[in-house]
């Protein structure tokens, strides 16, 4: 019984350190203290290409997100971008 209980514990962590590694690497970083929303709508961009170019090339902030793919980029802003 021991065993069942902690094999279902294991099975739990798992699935929801899965479920954190396919959201938006973004997240890392721009937690509630940080967030996301905020920084999209500042950035006074309209569209995701708009958005890709500002934190691209425009931003102060550009070299922090250098790592960052054009995709997760496009996605953010779609996630986040429209409210
Ligand atoms: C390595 C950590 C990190 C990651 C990953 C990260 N950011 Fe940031 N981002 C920051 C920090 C730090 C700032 C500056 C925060 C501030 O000035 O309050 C910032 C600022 C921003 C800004 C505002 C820039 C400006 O010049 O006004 C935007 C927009 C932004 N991030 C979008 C994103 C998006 C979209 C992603 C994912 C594709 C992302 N960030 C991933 C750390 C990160």
């Amino acid at each position: 019984m021991v065993r069942v209980v902690s094999l279902l514990i294991v099975l739990s962590m798992l699935s929801f350190s899965l479920a954190f590694a396919q959201d938006l690497p973004c997240l890392r970083c721009h937690t509630q203290a940080n967030p996301l929303p905020d920084k999209i709508k500042k950035s006074g961009a309209k569209s995701a290409s708009e958005f890709l170019d500002f934190l691209r090339n425009k931003s102060p902030k550009k070299a922090l997100h250098k790592a960052m793919s054009d995709e997760d980029i496009r996605k953010a802003f779609e996630q986040y971008g429209k409210k």
